[in-house]
């Protein structure tokens, strides 16, 4: 009886848990209409023009490690590394999501 308690605490337990690396993924900002092109959001934190409907991955080229959507009612979603990964340097120089790096 009370080791069947304590393994429905490790489950609900497990269950936040995963829920929390889950939803930590991505970041939601709203009203990121781009201030001169139609149909396009810009993300004034990286500097990026992404089309509605359209998702930016970070190809290496510069120091970044995300990918960005552009939703068509101007809120965009950032995608980054988990966070597993966020303990090691990203490698720039590799596409998104190649760049998160999981061991180090
Ligand atoms: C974006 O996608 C939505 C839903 O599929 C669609 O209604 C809308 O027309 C699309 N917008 C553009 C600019 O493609």
């Amino acid at each position: 009886m009370s080791s069947n308690r304590r393994w429905c605490i490790a489950i609900v337990f497990l269950a936040m848990m995963m829920a929390m690396v889950a939803s930590q993924g991505a970041i939601l900002r709203g009203n990121k209409k781009h201030p001169t092109l139609d149909y396009h959001c810009y993300d004034d934190d990286h500097e990026l023009t992404i089309k509605v409907n359209e998702t930016y991955f970070s190809d290496g080229s510069e120091k970044k490690c995300l990918s960005v959507y552009c939703r068509d009612d101007y809120v965009i979603r950032i995608n980054g590394c988990q966070r597993s990964s966020k303990i090691c340097e990203p490698d720039y120089t590799k596409p998104y999501p190649e760049c998160c790096v999981t061991s180090c």
